[in-house]
C-alpha cells in the first residue's frame, strides 16, 4: 500500500522518533509499505516520519546510483531500531534532495563512512561498516528519525536563500507527482 508521504513542515519531521515495538506481521507489513511508497515516489530512501509514523524505522535501495558508482556495492535494506555508533572519513560534500522537500537539492557534507547497528527486518541484529553512497543515504535517513532535515546542516545563507522554498513547502504550495498527507 503506498502511504501518504509528509511534507516540511508537519511536526512530525521534527520529532524525535521513538523505538519501534510492534509485531513481526505488523512490521512486516510496514516495511513492506515503505518500500512501495519509496520506489513509486523515486526516492533511495524513506523514513518513518515521512509517512506520519514517529518511529525509528527507514527503508533504503541504492540501486539508483549504480551507474555513478560502479564500483559500489547496491543495497536494498530496512533498518530497525538503528543507532549509528561510530562516523569516520573525510567529510564530502553530496549533493541530497528528500520527498519530504521537493524541488530541494543542496550539497551536504558529511562523513564518508559509519558503523551501524541495526535490527533487520526479521528481528535479527546487525552490526555492520559501511562506507559511500549507502552511508551517505543512512545518515540522511537517520536524521529524519532524529526530527532533522538535510537543510538543517546548510549554511545560515543557504538556509536563508532557500527560506521561500521552504515556507511554499510548507504552505502546500509545491506538489508532488506523489501522493502526500494534507494538513
Ligand atoms: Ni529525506
Amino acid at each position: 500500500m503506498i502511504l501518504p508521504i509528509y511534507l516540511y513542515g508537519q511536526p512530525v519531521l521534527r520529532k524525535q522518533a521513538a523505538n519501534v515495538e510492534m509485531g513481526k506481521e505488523e512490521l512486516k507489513q510496514l516495511v513492506s509499505d515503505m518500500f512501495e511508497t519509496m520506489y513509486n515516489a523515486n526516492g533511495v530512501g524513506l523514513a518513518g516520519p515521512q509517512v506520519g509514523k514517529s518511529l525509528r524505522i527507514f527503508v533504503i535501495d541504492s540501486a539508483p546510483f549504480k551507474e555513478s558508482y560502479p564500483n559500489e556495492e547496491i543495497r536494498k535494506l530496512a533498518f530497525i531500531n538503528p543507532v549509528i555508533t561510530k562516523r569516520f572519513g573525510e567529510e564530502q560534500p553530496f549533493n541530497e534532495g528528500c520527498l519530504s522537500l521537493p524541488d530541494i537539492h543542496e550539497d551536504v557534507y558529511r562523513p564518508t563512512s559509519i558503523e551501524i547497528t541495526y535490527l533487520t527486518e526479521d528481528l535479527e541484529e546487525k552490526t555492520e561498516t559501511i562506507s559511500g553512497c549507502v552511508a551517505r543515504i543512512i545518515q540522511h535517513e537517520y536524521d529524519h528519525i532524529e526530527g532533522q532535515v538535510f537543510t538543517d546542516h546548510l549554511s545560515s545563507l543557504k538556509k536563508m536563500i532557500l527560506k521561500r522554498k521552504l515556507t511554499d513547502i510548507a504552505g502546500g504550495k509545491v506538489r508532488p507527482n506523489y501522493k502526500t498527507a494534507r494538513k
